[in-house]
């Protein structure tokens, strides 16, 4: 058996993490989600959420991948053979069903950072996107042919992710990412100080981001229970919990480490990221707004609609310095979203590595081609139809199931007390016996909350206008498609030894 690689520097594992957490989502989807749901007060669910359920998961994560030294599958095998198909639903979940389209969207700014020379996407930025750009179809079972461009980008994104994983964790992500992430803070803070210079922006943050709007938190009011699960839903999703790829990154960790500080600082650097950029986001779509005449609640937009309409739009406003604008904007949004797609490539290979003692090498070249080749039908005429699609049902109930899991294998079948005590025998801080409860009952509890609430939304309309049988064919069946695959993977049998575990550490006989 081949020895695991470890990573070189703390460093170098703790820019990873926040490579993988920090993504899309902080830059086009945590400003708007404030925007609606209270401005600034909006605050305080997020902090909630984040300290019930975003830094207890982010702390399960790693006490997991870092005591058992291995992928999902294998450590939730090692704990007990019966949960392992859910160790294979995370990786597979998160390759499948997030991986495939990212690499796409990933295609897609790399496309507008070519446009951005010359402002290619005209004056009406709208139009230009759907219909001249992704030439979206009628119907999601409408393909309609590729967007040859948009494949040949996402092919790019495919060949950088694999050229990054193909080597050993400490020679490819960990260098990408130290060359990455300090890049992008820069960029990014650039990003912001220009955008706050512009007219109309410091107004539009204050009075559209900073201003709390506290009747919308009431958790009893009307709405106000969906202002909290919105924030669970997003801590989640920000932070790349229920994927299984902070137990991968923690696999790679020296024995000796301290979990609870590497949680806290994952987490609290990506929540600030979020919380900065929305600095950007805000000012410029103040500046668009002002500068067009139209009110501000008409100019923001969120998901691609902001990144690909509206920041074009404002672009092709400023006074100076279009060019560069466009470019910046652009490269941080591709240097965000490779940071995290790797995450995703390395999470689905380790897995396979470590259950069937494949080759890296081999492994991640045939994921990354298998990928590539998935991504496909994501640059058709219907991509980004299947793509909400796709993104809804894995987002609200993938994930989340992949949470609740987590927190109850842990929590009870392993023993909150055991990873607890882990933790502690790992050096560095020591994690208070509320984090138990946390794991046991809050965690799990709120997260079920989260599902539940998608769950009757669900049936109070269907997503976006979408027929019963689009949905159900094409979110639910990517659903079923993951857990399919899942079970076959799992059918095969461990090869000798695999789940032992090397030693028993002694913290595990410890009583408290
Ligand atoms: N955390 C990422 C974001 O906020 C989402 C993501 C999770 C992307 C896991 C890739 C892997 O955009």
């Amino acid at each position: 058996m081949s020895k695991r690689s470890l990573w070189g520097s703390k460093a170098g594992f703790l820019l990873a993490a926040i490579g993988s957490a920090v993504g899309l989502g902080n830059i086009w989807r945590f400003g708007y989600m404030a925007y609606e749901n209270g401005g600034g007060a909006f605050l305080v669910p997020y902090t909630v959420a984040l300290l019930l359920a975003g830094i207890p998961l982010m702390i399960l994560e790693y006490a997991l991948g870092h005591r058992e030294k291995a992928s999902p599958p294998l450590a939730f095998a090692r704990i007990n053979r019966k949960w392992e198909m859910i160790g294979w639903w995370m990786p597979t979940i998160a390759f499948f069903g997030i991986n495939l389209f990212y690499a796409v969207v990933i295609g897609w700014c790399i496309n507008y950072f070519v446009f951005s020379f010359n402002q290619a996407w005209g004056a009406d930025t709208g139009a230009f996107f759907m219909q001249n750009f992704l030439q979206v179809s009628d119907s999601p079972f409408n393909l309609g042919g590729i967007c040859w461009p948009i494949l040949a980008s996402t092919v790019l994104a495919w060949l950088v992710s694999w050229a990054i994983c193909y080597r050993e964790v400490n020679h490819g992500i960990e260098k990408a990412s130290m060359v990455f992430m300090p890049l992008l803070v820069v960029l990014t803070l650039v990003l912001v100080g220009w955008s706050l210079r512009l007219e109309g922006a410091w107004d539009a943050v204050k009075t559209h981001y900073l201003s709390a709007d506290w009747s919308k938190i009431n958790p009893l009011s009307a709405g106000g229970g969906k202002v909290w699960v919105a924030a669970f839903g997003q801590i989640f999703f920000t932070l790349s919990l229920g994927f299984g790829i902070m137990i991968t990154y923690a696999s790679y960790l020296p024995k000796k480490t301290d979990i609870v500080g590497n949680a806290l600082i994952t987490s609290i650097i990506n929540c600030l990221y979020s919380f900065v950029t929305g600095f950007a986001v805000f000012g410029t779509i103040g500046f668009m707004a002002l500068s067009k005449g139209v009110p501000f609640a008409e100019a923001i937009k969120s998901g691609p609609g902001l990144a690909f309409v509206v920041y074009p739009e404002a672009i092709n406003q400023l006074p100076a310095g279009k060019t560069i604008f466009g470019l910046l904007f652009f490269l941080v949004l591709i240097m965000a979203g490779l940071s995290s797609a790797i995450s995703l490539v390395e999470a689905f290979c380790c897995s396979l590595i470590d259950k069937f003692n494949f080759d890296r090498k081999k492994t991640v070249t045939v994921v990354c081609m298998v990928g590539c080749l998935g991504s496909v039908v994501f640059t058709t005429r219907a991509g980004l139809l299947i793509l909400d699609i796709v993104d809804h049902f894995v987002n609200n109930y993938g994930l989340v199931t992949g949470g609740i899991v987590e927190c109850l294998l842990v929590g009870w079948v392993l023993k909150a007390s055991v990873a607890r005590r882990h933790v502690g025998g790992a050096g560095g801080v020591r994690l208070p016996k509320f984090w138990d409860v946390l794991v046991r009952y809050i965690t799990p509890a709120m997260l079920l909350v989260v599902i539940g609430f998608a769950l009757y939304s669900e049936f109070g309309g269907n997503y976006g206008g979408y027929s019963t049988r689009m949905l159900l064919c094409i979110g639910v069946g990517w659903l079923v498609a993951a857990l399919v695959l899942s079970v076959v993977l799992l059918r095969y049998p461990w090869p000798y030894n695999k789940l032992a575990r090397e030693h028993q550490p002694e913290e595990d006989h410890l009583l408290v």
